[in-house]
């Protein structure tokens, strides 16, 4: 199998404005944070920049795969974190300023991610955030189509073949359900984030961020 560097250049080629996306979850980290969660890091795309931007924070990342994991632990810019192979519903720690996720909540349905979304909620501390940089459903049949020929023009010209991209987007529908970036930020409202925002949306891709 392939290095954390080869991995990431093609999973980079997937995500739409990768740059957009990763930058403006970590508009919602901030310098002065001390202890942040990240849940299904992968192979640390994220994680490299969020140790970038808070160098003296404690960092904790979990990941269910144990070949992601260990080439993330790997990378040297990460070598303070502390990494956890495990399932991201059994959450560890508490006390987090900031828990991070992206393009992974979707692999969890009802009930295991309300169940997930209560148990972050509880260790998080008081204003702490929980930014969920996720894939949704799209509201309707007509946006599901215009989203997906997006995607796929955009993977297309990141130099993908059509059967990779759409192979790619494929078994997208049954991971997102019915969860929408509003029924969603529902959810958060429900489990008692004080306030739900959306900073940003790029077609299934979308960024919420709950307080507590
Ligand atoms: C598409 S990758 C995203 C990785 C990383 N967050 C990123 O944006 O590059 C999805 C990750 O979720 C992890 N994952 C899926 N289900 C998980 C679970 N129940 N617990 C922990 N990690 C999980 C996978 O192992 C994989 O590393």
């Amino acid at each position: 199998m392939e290095g954390a560097g080869d991995y990431d250049a093609i999973a980079l080629k997937c995500v739409p404005y990768y740059e957009a996306f990763y930058g403006t979850v970590l508009d919602f980290v901030h310098p002065e944070d001390k202890k942040i969660l990240e849940l299904a890091c992968g192979t640390g795309i994220m994680t490299e920049r969020i140790i970038k931007k808070c160098p003296r924070a404690q960092v904790t990342c979990v990941d269910s795969d144990a070949w992601m994991i260990k080439k993330a632990g790997e990378k040297p810019a990460l070598s303070e974190v502390k990494f956890i192979n495990g399932d991201m519903r059994e959450v560890p720690g508490s006390g987090y300023d900031a828990v991070i996720i992206t393009q992974a909540l979707f692999f969890i349905a009802d009930p295991d991610r309300r169940e997930l979304i209560a148990k972050i909620h509880g260790l998080l501390n008081a204003g702490g955030r929980f930014v969920s940089g996720d894939m949704f459903a799209p509201e309707t049949d007509f946006e599901k189509e215009v989203y997906k020929r997006n995607w796929i023009d955009l993977m297309l010209s990141n130099g993908m073949s059509l059967p990779e991209a759409e192979n790619m987007i494929a078994p997208l529908d049954d991971f997102c359900g019915g969860n929408t970036i509003r029924s969603f930020s529902e959810e958060l409202n429900d489990t008692g984030f004080s306030r739900v925002i959306v900073p940003y949306r790029w077609g299934y891709y979308g960024i919420v961020v709950g307080y507590r």
